[in-house]
């Protein structure tokens, strides 16, 4: 299976060649530097067959078995809610228990959602409708919204999270044309936390998007990190893109936080 051909564990890692190398290449990758080594995904589309993500349980497994050896302890299936996915709590549930049942593995798995800021969104808001949140405490929401404009009412709705208790965590920051430096610090200190892809800075969505992940992690802005994986086959091009050791620290530093 091409997934597994490429032996990038950091349990196996050379120590001579990393020694060898480390001090003179400025780069390394993801998983050669060990950076994955009881990290936490805070960000999947891994729950087969819910979404636009994983279609099979048999791939999903096959994933899983992938993070095993990666040494990934934690993942959180975060499958879309939207008015074109409308995905409801009762139906994630189920398939979350026939993923469990299926799974016999050592990864933790938790079930949460990816919310679109959208006339859905605020409808289960306005509604008072049970959400699926993110972290250990349950008081995180992942949301996202287009790429390319913000959404009508975005700043009403992050507000509207806030004011049930919920801390709005904003997947992909980082993809978000329509921001600018100035307003990823306004939503910020605004209480609004980032979730980083990781294929963002491997230039998995462009160069521009490389630029502002590489700008908001120097920053110090993101909170946690994700994969939002959609298919077996991205898992090499996030694992094999390069970052430089500092870079290295700090996605480290996020795959280790807990929110
Ligand atoms: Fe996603």
């Amino acid at each position: 299976m091409q997934v597994f051909a490429f032996n990038l564990s950091p349990f196996r890692f050379n120590l001579s060649a990393y020694l060898t190398v480390w001090p003179f290449n400025k780069k390394t990758t993801i998983a050669a530097s060990g950076t994955l080594a009881g990290a936490t995904d805070h960000h999947s589309h891994i729950l087969p067959g819910v979404d636009d993500g994983v279609e099979t349980m048999n791939e999903a497994l096959r994933i899983l078995a992938t993070y095993e050896t990666l040494g990934i302890k934690e993942l959180w299936l975060t499958p879309h809610i939207m008015e074109d996915i409308p995905n409801t709590p009762q139906k994630l549930k189920a398939r979350f228990d026939e993923l469990k049942a299926a799974y016999t593995g050592n990864i933790t798995l938790h079930l949460a959602a990816e919310y679109m800021i959208d006339n859905n969104l605020r409808k289960l808001l306005n509604d008072n409708k049970a959400l699926l949140p993110i972290g250990d405490g349950g008081k995180h929401i992942l949301v996202e919204t287009s790429y390319y404009n913000a959404p009508i009412r975005m700043n009403e709705t992050l507000q509207q999270i806030k004011s049930m208790g919920y801390f709005p965590l904003l997947a992909h920051p980082e993809r978000y044309m329509y921001l600018d430096n100035d307003e990823y610090l306004k939503l910020h200190n605004e209480g609004v936390k980032f979730q980083l892809n990781l294929a963002s800075l491997a230039g998995g969505y462009g160069t521009t998007v490389k630029k502002r992940a590489l700008w908001l992690l120097s920053n110090g802005l993101y909170s946690v990190a994700g994969s939002d994986l959609h298919c077996e086959e991205a898992i090499e091009f996030i694992t094999k893109s390069g970052l430089s050791r500092q870079n290295i620290e700090e996605v480290k530093r996020l795959l280790q936080n807990r929110i």
